[in-house]
C-alpha cells in the first residue's frame, strides 16, 4: 500500500472506504428487508435500499470530481457488520424479537456511516472541495434520518412488540 502523504490523499482513501461500505450494504439491505415481518420496517429497508443507491452513485461523482477511481479497497468494518447483521437474519428468533434485532444491526450500520461521511464532508470542506462537501453532506443527512426513522420504529412499537413475543 502506497503512503498517505497529507489530508487530500487521506480523504481519497475515505471516499474508497465509503464507497465500498456502500457496495456492500447495496447485497445485504434485500436481506434484512425479506426477513423483517413488520411492514413498516420492510418498507423502511426497501426505501433505505434506494437511497443507497443514489448514495452510491453521488460517491461516483465525488470520484469523477476528484479524478479518482473507487479502486478495490474492501471496508472491512461494513464487512463484520454486515456478517452480523446477517447471522440475525439467520437466527432462531420469534419474528418480533428478530424485528427489534435488524434494528439494532441497522442502526449500528447508520452510525458507522454517519461517522464515516461526517469525517469525509469535513475533509472536503477543508480541502476546498466544495460540490463533493455538498454530495457528502446531502448523504449524511439521509443516513442520519434513516437512523431517526429506525430509531422511532424500535422506541415506538417495535422493542415492544419483542418484550412481550412469548406471553
Ligand atoms: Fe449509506
Amino acid at each position: 500500500m502506497s503512503k498517505l502523504k497529507n489530508l487530500e490523499e487521506l480523504f481519497h482513501h475515505e471516499i474508497k472506504d465509503l464507497y465500498s461500505a456502500e457496495k456492500q450494504l447495496l447485497q445485504a439491505l434485500p436481506k434484512m428487508a425479506e426477513k423483517a415481518a413488520d411492514p413498516k420496517l420492510k418498507q423502511q429497508f426497501e426505501a433505505h435500499l434506494q437511497e443507497t443507491e443514489v448514495q452510491k452513485q453521488r460517491l461516483e461523482q465525488v470520484c469523477e470530481i476528484l479524478g479518482i477511481t473507487p479502486g478495490r479497497i474492501k471496508c472491512k468494518a461494513m464487512e463484520g457488520l454486515i456478517e452480523e447483521g446477517e447471522e440475525m437474519i439467520a437466527e432462531n428468533a420469534e419474528p418480533e424479537v428478530k424485528d427489534a434485532g435488524l434494528i439494532a444491526s441497522a442502526q449500528r450500520i447508520e452510525h458507522y456511516e454517519i461517522s464515516g461521511y461526517g469525517t469525509a464532508a469535513h475533509f472536503a470542506e477543508r480541502l476546498g472541495q466544495q460540490e463533493a462537501f455538498r454530495l457528502l453532506s446531502e448523504t449524511l443527512k439521509e443516513e442520519q434520518a434513516a437512523d431517526t426513522r429506525l430509531n422511532k420504529l424500535a422506541k415506538g412499537y417495535i422493542n415492544q412488540k419483542a418484550q412481550e413475543a412469548d406471553k
